[in-house]
């Protein structure tokens, strides 16, 4: 059955998953599978054991991947608390940020996977709605300064996510035991005001980001907004549509894309805005081809003036809507140590490897973290980089923090390149299905090498924006780096070059195949042409702009390799 078709017939996205759940069997069958995305849980298998299990003539060893939905990336120390504890009781004893500021935890096993929800819910947070065909979690910029865009972009996040929560009970009937959601609105009626009876042709994503900070990269989401202040008050937004990430390799019709400004919009309406461009893309995005069914296709199809008109047509009449406003970003990175919130008090940003959080040898993050949520009870933010932001600390408290940071071995971000910090790999191997190669789990060495090279090339201090995955579908937003490694088989990558660490550049294919143990060669060449011929002071993203005379990215520049390749 299509998925459209599963959609359909779902009973409001229950089809069996109750009874499959009540029953013995050891995994969901197809199209319970699909639905379950919905419910924010994702079927996997450790893909580590699947040679050695097919050997001994056993299955494959089934479990869940739980993904929790947090607006703007904010929990308090409690929520926090919790998650910790489930990784070691539902999970495999670490949490994953993702890059877009949920928290997921691996390795759930079927009988557990009840529980985990529950208990999810149970301290206010909830998983309906983190993956599938619906409005995933809204990205907003998690850095705490107390500004007027800082505040009303918070509020509008949680509108957004209330608005867009899909009414049916299915998840509350399925999990909760009929019992109201942890986040979120529940609703009378299931009747659906905006997903209707088939929800969205696919995933929709939003994102919002205040200049000049581009942390939520607003031109890689569905739909970016960005505030703008007048008279000490956010006046309205900006929307960016039709971003996305992902393509698929030798598939010449899919290819990322940045969002296009769309209009400014009064903030009274910013919400009828959003409803009515996800409306648009519900009646005409593609429904018979989920590798064209995202809106950027449709907006490629037939153009941001017809989109701009289709929108403003479902708006309310008073709507005032303008032309986009100009917008300047300087980093898609985050704050990291010791800040000014801008009310007496500080947040501490951490740098978190692959955004994993587990004990490692030498830095106990996982046991770090903990002991400063129990001990202070910091209100939490994660970023859409896979970062934590600790927020609300009194002067008074910075010594005996960084104390404990000390005690746990966690490093501080000034011992690092720029480039590990603003590094971003996705999970891959060994849960992720679609993997063809490893991510997070090589990243880490993949820098210790390139760090060499910008160490004798003295460009550690340089922006530089990596970024990796394990195969083409870029849930780690690679195509807008300076470098991105994006998997193809075991131990090979296509290599993209020259986004920018701005956010606002797609890179181009420079290489269609190359071995992970000769990306740092590769990458030391364009370091070499860099540092021979940039201007003073020129970064490298401006540098690849004016080098290479950088015009908008054709379609096909992703998928053949660029002949001015070095
Ligand atoms: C066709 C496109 C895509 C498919 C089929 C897909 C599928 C998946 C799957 C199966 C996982 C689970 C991996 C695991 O945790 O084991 C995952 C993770 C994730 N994906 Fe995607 N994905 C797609 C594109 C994207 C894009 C373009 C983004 C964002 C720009 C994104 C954001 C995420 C996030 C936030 C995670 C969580 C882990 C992380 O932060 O890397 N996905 N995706
Ligand atoms: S980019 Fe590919 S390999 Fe990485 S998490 Fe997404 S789907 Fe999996």
């Amino acid at each position: 059955m299509s998925v459209e078709d599963i959609k359909r017939n779902s009973q409001g996205l229950r089809g069996k998953i109750a009874e499959t759940l009540a029953s013995d069997a050891p995994l969901f069958e197809e199209n319970e599978f699909q639905l379950l995305k919905f419910h924010g849980t994702y079927q996997q298998d450790d893909r580590d054991q699947r040679v050695q299990l097919r050997k001994e003539g056993k299955d494959r060893y089934h479990m869940f991947m739980v993904r929790s939905k947090i607006p703007g990336g904010m929990v308090t120390a409690r929520q926090y608390i919790v998650h910790d504890e489930m990784a070691d009781r539902f999970g495999n004893g670490t949490l994953r940020i993702t890059s877009r500021q949920g928290l997921q935890t691996h390795f759930v096993l079927k009988g557990k996977l009840k529980d985990c929800i529950k208990t999810i819910n149970e301290c206010g947070l909830t998983t309906w709605g983190a993956c599938g065909d619906v409005v995933r979690n809204v990205m907003a910029s998690p850095v705490p300064l107390k500004t007027p865009a800082h505040e009303d972009m918070w509020a509008l996040s949680r509108e957004l996510a209330d608005v867009f929560t899909a009414h049916s009970h299915a998840y509350s009937d399925i999990w909760l035991n009929g019992e109201k959601l942890g986040l979120g609105p529940t609703y009378e009626s299931e009747e659906e005001p905006i997903y209707k009876d088939v929800y969205l042709p696919r995933k929709f994503k939003f994102g919002i980001a205040v200049p000049p900070r581009n942390d939520v990269d607003v031109y890689t989401q569905d739909l970016g907004l960005v505030p703008h202040v007048e008279d000490g008050a956010v006046a309205g937004y900006t929307l960016i549509a039709g971003g996305g990430m992902g393509m698929s390799h030798g598939k010449s019709n899919t290819h990322p894309s940045l969002g296009k400004p769309l209009f400014y919009v009064d903030r009274a309406h910013v919400v009828d805005a959003c409803v009515a461009v996800v409306g648009v893309q519900r009646d005409h995005g593609n429904r018979e081809d989920r590798k064209q069914a995202r809106m950027k296709y449709l907006i490629e199809k037939q153009g941001i003036e017809w989109m701009r008109k289709e929108t403003i047509a479902r708006m309310p009449k008073e709507a005032a809507v303008s032309d986009p406003k100009p917008i300047a970003w300087s980093t898609t990175g985050d704050p990291l140590g010791w800040n000014e919130q801008g009310d007496g008090k500080l947040f501490l940003g951490l740098w978190i490897p692959e955004g994993r959080i587990k004990d490692l040898e030498e830095a106990k993050y996982r046991t770090g973290l903990r002991e400063i949520a129990e001990t202070f009870g910091f209100p939490i933010r994660f970023t859409p980089n896979c970062n934590i932001l600790f927020t609300d600390i009194e002067p008074g408290q910075k010594d005996e923090v960084d104390a404990l940071l000390k005690k746990h071995g966690i490093p501080s971000h000034e011992t690092m390149s720029e480039a590990r910090l603003l590094g971003m790999a996705c999970v891959a191997l060994p849960t992720c299905g679609l993997a063809l190669a490893d991510s997070e789990r090589v990243f880490q060495e993949l820098l210790d090498e390139i760090d060499v090279h910008l160490r004798e090339l003295n460009l550690d201090g340089e922006p530089l924006l990596f970024r990796m995955t394990g195969c083409p579908n870029g849930c780690a937003r690679p195509y807008n780096a300076d470098f991105a490694f994006v998997g193809k088989s075991p131990g090979k990558y296509a290599v993209f070059v020259g986004g920018s660490h701005r956010g606002e550049r797609l890179g181009r294919l420079e290489r269609k195949m190359v071995g992970l143990d000769d990306i740092p060669a590769l990458v030391r060449a364009y370091l070499d042409e860099y540092v021979a011929s940039r201007e003073e002071g020129e970064l490298f993203s401006d540098w690849w702009g004016r080098t290479r005379n950088y015009t908008a990215p054709s379609f096909e520049q992703f998928h053949e390799e660029s002949a001015a390749a070095v």
